[in-house]
């Protein structure tokens, strides 16, 4: 008895810690943008690329939300150059199985509002966000480029909540060592409302969020991943390989 009312306790505390509601509309999308070359050192590329590419179109509420709804790539045919140069698989270049996953993890979730609801209108908006923020000519702009020079993430955060209007969340790949000083800027996010009009990433609040999403997508194999820039830590943004 007692240890049945102990289990049931636990299921009550884990479900409600964990329980997101699925009813409600998200009220915000994460455009995330990875750095190539950052997520290189951590896996193996086939591909190098000198300009940020799109991770992901994430909205704030749901996970994989209708299983029914599969991924149909005739559909967004006419979006396939876009997409293999702005939204490349960085490991399998000639796959679609990223799009595939985003899909089934994020777009169902997307598609709950009629801005999004077809698998068109969710890589197409993604594409279409992508070029208007243009992430790298905006980091360009401000004198941010890569090399062997390191940043302040103040900096980093500073250029581009100017350009938007709004503050992204800026990720790194954090030393393993302690000794190291150094962390290697790895993944920005621009947040929009359903307006698709810029707003403020909320770093704590979607932490684990984006972590998750990074866990699961490249079959980690026991390396780091990204977390929020330590704001008192250099920032490294390597230049892209050359001669490839
Ligand atoms: C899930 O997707 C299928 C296939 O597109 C669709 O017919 C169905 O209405 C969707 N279900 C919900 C709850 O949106
Ligand atoms: C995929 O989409 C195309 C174009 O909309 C459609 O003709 C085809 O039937 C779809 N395939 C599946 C398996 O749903």
């Amino acid at each position: 008895m007692r240890a049945f009312e102990l289990v049931t306790l636990l299921c009550l505390g884990l479900a409600s810690s964990t329980y997101i509601p699925l009813w409600k509309p998200w009220t915000k999308l994460i455009l995330t943008h990875h750095w190539p070359e950052t997520f290189c050192t951590m896996e193996h590329c086939k591909e190098h690329y000198k300009y940020w590419t799109l991770h992901g179109l994430w909205p704030n509420i749901g996970i994989a939300c209708n299983s029914s709804w599969k991924f149909n790539m005739s559909e967004i045919q006419d979006l396939k150059p876009d997409m293999d140069k702005y939204w490349p698989n960085l490991l399998h270049p000639t796959s679609a199985e990223f799009w595939k996953y985003e899909w089934h993890k994020h777009g169902t979730c997307a598609a709950t509002s009629e801005s999004l609801n077809s698998q068109h209108k969710y890589f197409s908006k993604a594409l279409e966000l992508y070029k208007m923020f243009d992430l790298t000519g905006v980091l360009t702009k401000a004198g941010i480029v890569p090399a062997e020079q390191n940043y302040q993430t103040d900096a980093i955060e500073a250029a581009i909540e100017k350009a938007f209007g709004a503050k992204p969340k800026i990720q790194c790949v954090h030393p393993s060592a302690k000794a190291e000083q150094v962390q290697q800027l790895g993944q920005i996010e621009i947040c929009v409302n359903s307006d698709f009009k810029p707003i403020d990433c909320e770093k704590s609040e979607d932490d684990l969020w984006s972590r998750v999403n990074d866990v699961l997508l490249y079959r980690f194999r026991g390396v780091r991943g990204f977390s929020v820039c330590d704001l008192n830590m250099p920032v490294h943004y390597p230049l892209p390989m050359e001669n490839f």
